[in-house]
């Protein structure tokens, strides 16, 4: 069945989704001529024709390379404000979006730069659009905690402009235990708590996420499923997982979109969420990731509006503004 039509007008909410991924090459384009920055394409085709990647890492390499013409205030609001107006003409109700300061601060660029922009356009956004959206500070795993947690102290001016820290980019070899201290300072600071795990790492980290970095939500979680017991973990603490069909496609973790488990761990009881990720590099905004996988696994109109609910649910806002939404 063809559910498109019933998925465009879905009120949704989007909570796993990197400003930064949201940087479309005709915008990159548009701001590398405004800022006088050399640009290693000639072209925005020959840009998107980069676009092929065989994991995670061939990925990453493109997205800071591309985020590396992000200078100015009016260059983060540009950014954020071209994602928010795509995410309200997809019915996105709600959106928490990831930023990524030590991409921006490890170049030069002010925290207060990014963070200016970045608020001016959800500002705006929510006053144009009518959606909400917070914002998740996001650390970059590859790089050690002391700067992770430099980088929460810098943040702190701005406290109030932040809902929760994440974690990000490599995750082979990095494992979340990496970063226990600078979350236990987060949550003490009263935010709440996110991270990648088992997207190409192993079950063990989505245990280190919970265990030690007492998680709210699982971004991805994928290879939970290889571990019995870490299912009925989930289960049994309603942890959302943030899962992005698009994003697993491209990036290999899965073969097929035929193959991709989000049926079966609805079927498990998981509280699984669909989100677009970097929707500028992985061919699609939210409504793409659920005709994507709608298509698929041929999962039927309630399946659907399960997984949008449970988009409200996971989100960090109150029940109030939860039972608007469902
Ligand atoms: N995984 C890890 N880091 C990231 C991703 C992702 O899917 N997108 C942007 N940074
Ligand atoms: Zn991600």
């Amino acid at each position: 069945t063809d559910l498109s039509a019933f998925i465009a007008g879905l009120p949704k909410a989007e909570l796993h989704m990197h400003i930064e991924g949201s940087f479309e090459p005709e915008l990159m384009y548009a701001l590398a001529q405004r800022n006088n920055v050399a640009f290693a394409y000639d072209s925005v085709d020959a840009l998107r024709a980069a676009y092929k990647f065989g994991n995670l890492q061939d990925f990453l390499d493109l997205y800071y390379q591309g985020m590396g013409v992000l200078l100015t205030e009016q260059d983060f609001y540009d950014l954020a404000m071209a994602y928010f107006r795509r995410a309200a003409s997809q019915t996105v109700r709600h959106a928490e979006i990831m930023f990524d300061p030590q991409g921006h601060t490890d170049r030069g660029v002010k925290f207060q730069t990014m963070i200016d922009g970045l608020w001016r356009a959800k500002a705006d956004a929510e006053q144009q659009f009518g959606m909400t959206i917070g914002m998740i500070l996001c650390f970059l795993r590859h790089l050690d905690e002391a700067s992770a947690l430099r980088t929460l102290e810098e943040a702190l001016p701005w406290r109030d402009r932040f809902i929760a820290v994440g974690l990000d980019s490599s995750e082979k070899g990095h494992p979340p235990s990496k970063f226990k201290n600078v979350f236990a300072r987060a949550r003490a600071l009263g935010l709440k708590a996110v991270a990648h795990a088992g997207e190409e790492g192993p079950p063990d980290y989505v245990w280190e996420a919970l265990d030690l970095l007492k998680v709210h939500r699982i971004d991805h979680g994928n290879r939970s499923l290889e571990d019995d017991a870490l299912v009925a973990r989930l289960v049994r603490d309603k942890m959302p997982l943030t899962v992005c069909p698009l994003s697993n496609l491209r990036l290999c973790v899965v073969d097929d979109m035929t193959q991709h488990p989000l049926r079966r761990m609805l079927r498990a009881g998981l509280v699984a969420t669909v989100n677009s990720d970097d929707p500028a590099y992985f061919g699609g905004y939210v409504n793409e990731n659920y005709n994507a996988v709608q298509q698929a696994l041929d999962l039927s109109r309630d399946e659907i509006v399960a997984l949008a609910e449970n988009g409200f649910r996971a989100a960090f806002i109150d029940a109030a503004a939860q039972q608007r939404h469902i």
